[in-house]
């Protein structure tokens, strides 16, 4: 049966690359994000290519009550949705004392308050149905403190905690909660968080494989995906847990050091 999938951050990087991926095998769309134009771009796109329908709603998920709003206006719609992927979010590089405290709250209002409402809202309503899944778009971040982008870190922490925790306690309601966890992925995400100028972002991954990846997890109804580590970003993850804490914190700042 026909599924529609809600995406948060559809207008471009790893949320438009799950657009398309969720529009090809036939499923129609509500695509959100601040950007109207690039959102109507998507849509006539996909709903030319792959015959589904494809609704745009504009939203600044950092403005109060966004998300109780964004779920008002896709009951107005009378759309059903099957599957909401919680993707918009963004990061910024910078030792916290010197960064804009306005930008590092924005960024908890999106990347945590606006992700925590919209699962409240819509999995109460999947519940009730029996059936839905969650795809929440976390970090490889998200396992480690990250000093010079100690608040970025700390919301995808929240994430991958969060989604974790909600797996179990959904258990057995047909609803299903998965994690994808990216490593660095060529998306405008480097350009706005100033990380395209850090040894981290050296080896990027495509968004369309780190979509795939997400998308293939959410239906097998995975907990967790990790996407696009390199090999010894790979070994580096795994020996972590058993490195003393001030070296793990040396060696991510050095990571996220801004050298061009
Ligand atoms: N790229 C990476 O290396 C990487 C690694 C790990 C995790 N991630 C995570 O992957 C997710 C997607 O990021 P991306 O890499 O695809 O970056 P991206 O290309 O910059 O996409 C971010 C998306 O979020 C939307 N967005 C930003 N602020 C918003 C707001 N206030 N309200 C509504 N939508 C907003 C943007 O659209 P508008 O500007 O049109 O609003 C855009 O569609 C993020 O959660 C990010 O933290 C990325």
């Amino acid at each position: 049966m026909k599924k529609t999938a809600l995406i948060t951050g559809a207008s471009s990087g790893i949320g438009l690359e799950l657009a398309r991926i969720h529009a090809a095998i036939g499923g129609d769309l509500i695509l959100v994000a601040r950007s109207t134009e690039k959102l109507n771009e998507l849509k006539i796109d996909l709903e030319a290519k792959y015959k589904i329908v494809a609704a745009v709603i504009t939203k600044d998920l950092t403005a109060p009550n966004a998300a109780q709003k964004l779920y008002d206006e896709v009951k107005s719609l009378d759309i059903e949705v099957d599957y909401l992927i919680n993707n918009a979010g963004f990061g910024g590089i910078g030792k916290f004392l010197e960064r804009k405290l306005e930008e590092d709250v924005s960024m908890i209002l999106l990347n945590v308050i606006a992700l925590t409402q919209l699962t409240h809202l819509f999995t109460n309503d999947f519940v009730k149905k029996g059936n839905g899944k969650v795809l929440n778009v976390s970090s490889t971040a998200s396992l480690i403190p990250g000093p010079l982008q100690a608040t970025y870190y700390a919301t995808k922490a929240f994430v991958t905690s969060f989604s974790n925790a909600l797996s179990e306690e959904l258990r057995g309601t047909g609803v299903t909660m998965t994690n994808l966890m990216p490593g660095a992925t060529d998306t405008d995400f480097g350009k706005v968080s100033g990380m395209d100028r850090t040894k981290l972002f050296d080896n990027l991954t495509s968004a369309e494989h780190v979509a795939q990846e997400g998308y293939d997890a959410m239906l097998s109804g995975d907990i967790d995906v990790i996407s696009g580590l390199t090999f010894s970003q790979k070994i580096l993850m795994k020996l972590m847990p058993f490195m003393p804490k001030n070296m793990v914190l040396k060696q991510i700042r050095e990571m996220q050091e801004v050298t061009k």
